[in-house]
Parts: C-alpha cells; structure tokens; sequence
C-alpha cells in the first residue's frame, strides 16, 4: 500500500516534515505572466523576490488518488496587479479542485475555455470550489499577510500551464486601495 503523510504549520502553510521541501516561484519565474513587464524586470533587478511557493508531494498521478497540499502567496505587487500565481488549466480539463484557505485574504480568479469568469473571495477558514473546466489563480490582496490555502484533487489531473503563458487570462484584479481592486479586461489576452 502506497502512503504519505505530511504535517503543514497552519498559518504559515509550510510543511513541518522533514524532507518535504516547496516548489519556489520568484519574480524572474513569472515573465509574461504579469502585465507590466518593465515592473516586473524592475523587481527582479532589485531583489527578485518569492512571490509564491507551494508543494507537490508526488502523490501517483492514477485514477482515484487525490494530490494535495498547500500554495503560500506573499504579499506585494507588480505596478498594479498583486502577487499571484502563475494559473493553470487541468490537463484532465473537466477536473475540479478546492482550496481551503488557512490565513490571509485572497481571491480565486477563475475562468472556462468559453470566456466565463469567476472570483471568488478567500479569507480563514472559507473554501472554494473550482469547478471542472475552469483555470484557476490564487492573488493575495492583503498588503502584509501571506495567502495560505490548502488544495486536493483528482492526482491525475495533470496541470496545464501552457494555455496561460501564451493567452493569459481574461481578466486582471488590479489594486485600488487597501485590500480593495477592480476587475478589468486583460488588454494583453490572446484568444489565439
Ligand atoms: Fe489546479
């Protein structure tokens, strides 16, 4: 019998195991996936900060098991938009997932192939169904906590990443305030 285990701390969301270690993501990662370039070049020629991490704990990718684990987004931005991660589709397209969001305030931005959007607001103890079909997003609004949510779902969903790099999403959440944003149009989406 296959089995794991893993302890996350809960509010930092990292895993307490030993040898379990999160995949890192910094500023110079995530070309392309911001909309103001010269920002983003800004940022990494500074201090190319971690903008987020999260961990895979190479659960069998087959048909019953469930991949789970945690996602952490630091707080800042980019120009306008948070910090946010970079989003994907299943590659399973019609695959859900939840994220169960541990601390912070975020939003899951989502979207589906025929141009639905959706967000949803994510503060402690709230969860959040992404239904099957919809690429999904985590975005931090918070201007000092980290985001922290846990996730599960089918472990052999695969992840497409490819569709966002090149398109983008529909929508950005731009900044406005404290904790506060506004959705607009993407002026860089591609519908290819
Ligand atoms: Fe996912």
């Amino acid at each position: 019998m296959q089995s794991s285990k893993t302890k996350f701390n809960l509010i930092s969301g990292l895993a307490m195991t030993k040898g379990v270690e999160s995949l890192k993501r910094h500023a110079h990662n995530l070309k392309g996936i911001f909309a103001e370039a010269q920002m983003l070049d800004a940022i990494i020629k500074k201090n190319d900060p971690l903008i987020y991490e999260f961990y895979d704990l190479g659960v069998e990718e087959k048909p019953g098991n469930l991949a789970y684990g945690t996602s952490i987004v630091y707080p800042g931005v980019v120009g306008k938009e948070f910090y946010m991660t970079k989003g994907h589709f299943h590659t399973v397209l019609d695959t859900a997932e939840v994220y169960f969001c541990l601390s912070g305030h975020g939003l899951m931005l989502m979207e589906n192939p025929e141009g639905e959007t959706e967000i949803q607001e994510l503060t402690a103890g709230e969860a959040v169904l992404v239904p099957g079909r919809y690429a999904h997003r985590s975005i931090n609004i918070s201007d000092s906590e980290p985001l922290v949510t846990f996730f599960t779902f089918a472990a052999d969903a695969g992840h497409d990443y490819g569709t966002i790099e090149q398109k983008g999403f529909r929508k950005l959440v731009l900044r406005t305030g404290k904790e506060t944003y506004e959705v607009v149009d993407n002026p860089h989406w591609k519908s290819l």
